[in-house]
């Protein structure tokens, strides 16, 4: 028995979880580890954040979690470009939320991109972020993140290391694939070297990323 597999004993699953979890491997979907779900949940119930945003809300794993540990009055806006599973998370998790899940929710099919200006030029200010999209677009988030948070506020940035590649020195992948570690290097550099943020690592699976805004 692996860790993950302990886990799924040690944190007594609810419904909605099981049905996620089996809804991911029927239609092979990638969501969170549950190790990072709850290292998510944990860091959201401390923050106790009002303003939440998320990039890729998948089947919503990972929004679930964010959802269970905000207060009834905090809201969440989570995106993702992908449609088809926006639509598998509203036919078959969505209509199981009660109603307090379902009232801090809004959902929306966009890419981050358009959706961040339209937040910087509506001034929107978030106090917790998670982002487990794209891996290369995260340096490109970087601006973004500076402009959209508020002092305190505290993104949580999932797969750091780009399933380890970060700091592999050879690799056998596609041309595009190395471009994309290049840029999470470069992100990670610009982070790590960030007058606005504080950052901190957090070694779950492939390593999380908790960035405190200054
Ligand atoms: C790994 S899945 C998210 C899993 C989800 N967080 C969970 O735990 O259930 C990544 C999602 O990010 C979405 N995504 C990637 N780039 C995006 C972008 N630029 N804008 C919006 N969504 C994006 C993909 O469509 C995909 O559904």
């Amino acid at each position: 028995m692996n860790v993950e597999e302990y886990l799924e004993k040690f944190y007594k699953l609810d419904d909605l979880e099981k049905l996620i979890i089996n809804l991911a491997n029927e239609t092979k979907t990638p969501i969170l580890t549950l190790s990072k779900a709850k290292i998510l949940g944990l860091l959201v119930k401390l923050k106790n954040p009002s303003n939440c945003f998320e990039i890729g809300l998948g089947i919503g794993f990972s929004t679930y979690q964010i959802l269970k540990n905000i207060n009834e009055n905090a809201r969440l806006i989570s995106i993702d470009k992908n449609f088809h599973r926006i639509e598998l998370f509203f036919e078959n998790i969505y209509k199981k939320f009660d109603l307090k899940l379902k009232k801090k929710l809004s959902v929306y099919p966009l890419d981050a991109f358009y959706c961040m200006d339209i937040f910087l030029n509506l001034n929107q200010k978030f106090d917790f972020i998670f982002i487990d999209s794209q891996k290369r677009d995260y340096f490109y988030f970087y601006d973004y993140f500076v402009n959209l948070t508020e002092k305190d506020a505290l993104i949580v940035i999932d797969n750091i290391t780009y399933n380890m590649q970060t700091f592999k020195e050879v690799t056998k992948r596609s041309e595009k694939y190395m471009e994309g570690v290049n840029l999470v290097k470069k992100f990670i550099n610009k982070i790590s070297n960030s007058e606005h943020f504080l950052n901190f690592f957090i070694p779950a699976g492939d390593g999380m990323c908790c960035l405190v805004k200054l």
